[in-house]
C-alpha cells in the first residue's frame, strides 16, 4: 500500500523498471540501501520488503519527505527518512546499494524549480542536473563492493551518464530498458524537443534504462 500527499510524484514506469532492477540484487541484513529522491518512498518501501538490513530515504521536497515517512509506517518498516539536497544529508557514510530515479526531462531552460510539481522532472536544459551530480558523488557514497541504480530517459544522455561513471572510476551497464509512451509533461515539449534535435518529428515515446555502476573488480 502507498500513500500520496497531493504534490508527490506518483510512482510510474520509471519507478517500477528500476523496483525491478533493483530485485535482481540479493538484500540481506548486511545491506545499506540510499534511495536518492524517494518521492513517495516506494523504492525504499520495496528495499525493505526485499530484505535490506537498513533503509535510508532522501527528498528535497517536505511533501515527499512526509509521504515516505507514512509509506514506511504503513507497511511496518522502519526507514530512515531525511530531507535535503541529494547526497548532503548523508555526507560521510556508505552504502552498498544506491538507488535512484531522479528528475531527468529536458526542460525549457536551466532554471531548477524551487517548489511544485516540476520539481520531481525538471532537470534542466539537457535533463541532467540531478544526473551529473549523481555520477559524480557515487563513489563517495558507495561501500567498496557497493553498487549504484540509476534510472534516467534516453533523452537525457545514457552514454554521458556512461562516461561520467567510468570518469569515477566505475564499471558502468545497462541492465534494464522500456520503451514508455510520452506523458503529459514530454507530450506538451514534442515541439521544443524536436526542434533542439533530441526526437523526431513522429516520436511519442522513450526508451528508459536503468544503469548500474560499481567499482571495477
Ligand atoms: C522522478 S521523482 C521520483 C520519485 C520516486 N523515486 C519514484 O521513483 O517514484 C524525483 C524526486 O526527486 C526529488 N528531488 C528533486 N530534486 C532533488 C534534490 N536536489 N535532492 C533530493 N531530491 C530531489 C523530487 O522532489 C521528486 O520526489
Amino acid at each position: 500500500m502507498l500513500l500520496r500527499i497531493p504534490g508527490v510524484y506518483a510512482p510510474q514506469d520509471d519507478t517500477w523498471l528500476l523496483a525491478d532492477a533493483m530485485a535482481e540484487h540479493s538484500l540481506d541484513a548486511d545491506t545499506r540501501v540510499l534511495d536518492l529522491c524517494t518521492g513517495t518512498g516506494a523504492l525504499a518501501v520495496r528495499a525493505a520488503k526485499l530484505g535490506a538490513g537498513s533503509v535510508t530515504a532522501i527528498d528535497i521536497s517536505r511533501r515527499a519527505a512526509l509521504t515516505a515517512t507514512l509509506n514506511s509506517r504503513v507497511n511496518g518498516h522502519t526507514i530512515r527518512v531525511l530531507r535535503g539536497d541529494l547526497t548532503a544529508p548523508v555526507r560521510g557514510e556508505r552504502f552498498d546499494l544506491v538507488i535512484s530515479n531522479p528528475p531527468y526531462v529536458p526542460a525549457e531552460d536551466d532554471r531548477i524549480p524551487g517548489t511544485g510539481m516540476a520539481r520531481a522532472w525538471d532537470a534542466g536544459t539537457d535533463g541532467r542536473a540531478l544526473l551529473d551530480r549523481i555520477c559524480t558523488q557515487a563513489p563517495d557514497i558507495l561501500a567498496p563492493e557497493g553498487t549504484l541504480l540509476v534510472a534516467q530517459s534516453a533523452l537525457s544522455g545514457v552514454d554521458k551518464t556512461h562516461v561520467m561513471l567510468e570518469e569515477q572510476g566505475l564499471q558502468a551497464d545497462i541492465v534494464a530498458r522500456r520503451e514508455i509512451a510520452f506523458g503529459p509533461v514530454l507530450t506538451a515539449r514534442r515541439r521544443m524537443l524536436e526542434s533542439r534535435g533530441v526526437i523526431t518529428a513522429d516520436q511519442r515515446s522513450e526508451e528508459i534504462v536503468v544503469i548500474r555502476a560499481r567499482r571495477h573488480r
